[in-house]
């Protein structure tokens, strides 16, 4: 049975879930291990990540024994654009710990389409050697994808390149000045990815999230909405505020 837990509003629940990264990190810190992270970008995880910078502002959280490997990036697109995940990333994160900049892993947007494939290769590589990812925390778009894990994504698919659904599209729009000006392409982790860790917390907010999150909880289990694959998974979470769950 999916674990589903209800906030009154985003600001209570990021805090939790923030809490709850901090818990892993100081976990591992206690015996010596490198926590591994599976980060999400997107509004969502925002209030998360601001949590987690007064966390490490205000009561020590350290981030030396963190490792992070982002979801996904647009493809193509240019590290130091204002639109990039590793833009997001560093502005409403990284910057303001003291994570080692060699530990944190964002899918490369500036790749020659024929290193691609080897490079996604490599990245799955990357978090095996690690031992997989200890929590993966996720949002939700509203075709219903994880990650850029769109309509049709196979439950065992790995990092590779995506084309991105037009809805998907429409709803970056804004943030690219035009939907013509968004990417058709991404690279993501897979479902598969996603479903290894050990840990997943699929956070929602705000009514425009309703209807998906009941498709993705309720709905028949299906590749047609990627995120009814995490009805299989028994180590998922979602956390949601009450008007994303008021459709449920
Ligand atoms: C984006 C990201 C997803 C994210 C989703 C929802 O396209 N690739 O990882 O979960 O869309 O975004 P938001 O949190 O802004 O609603």
């Amino acid at each position: 049975k999916l674990a589903v837990t209800v906030y009154p509003d985003q600001q209570t629940a990021s805090k939790k879930v923030a809490a709850r990264i901090a818990d892993v990190i100081r976990g591992k810190q206690a015996s010596g291990e490198k926590a591994v992270l599976g980060l999400a970008t997107g509004v969502t995880p925002i209030r998360v990540y601001n949590e987690l910078v007064r966390l490490h502002k205000e009561e020590g959280l350290s981030f030396k024994n963190v490792i992070t490997f982002n979801l996904d990036e647009y493809y193509p697109m240019k590290p130091d654009a204002a639109q990039s995940y590793v833009t997001f990333m560093y502005e409403n994160l990284f910057s303001h710990i003291d994570i080692e900049k060699a530990n944190v892993h964002i899918p490369d947007g500036t790749l020659a389409a024929d290193d691609v494939a080897e490079w996604c290769l490599n990245y799955e590589k990357q978090i095996e050697a690690l031992g997989g990812l200890d929590l993966q925390i996720l949002g939700i778009g509203r075709t219903g994808h994880i990650g850029f894990n769109e309509p049709g994504s196979a439950p065992n698919s790995g990092t590779r390149l995506v084309t991105l659904d037009d809805l998907t599209r429409a709803d970056a729009a804004r943030d690219f000045g035009g939907k013509a000006n968004v990417p058709t392409k991404a690279i993501t982790m897979g479902v598969g990815t996603i479903f290894k860790a050990r840990e997943i917390i699929l956070m929602a907010w705000s009514k425009k999230k309703a209807p998906i999150i009941k498709k993705a909880i309720e709905g028949e289990i299906s590749g047609e909405v990627p995120a009814t694959y995490l009805q299989l998974s028994d180590n998922v979470e979602f956390v949601l505020d009450e008007d994303a769950a008021s459709d449920l």
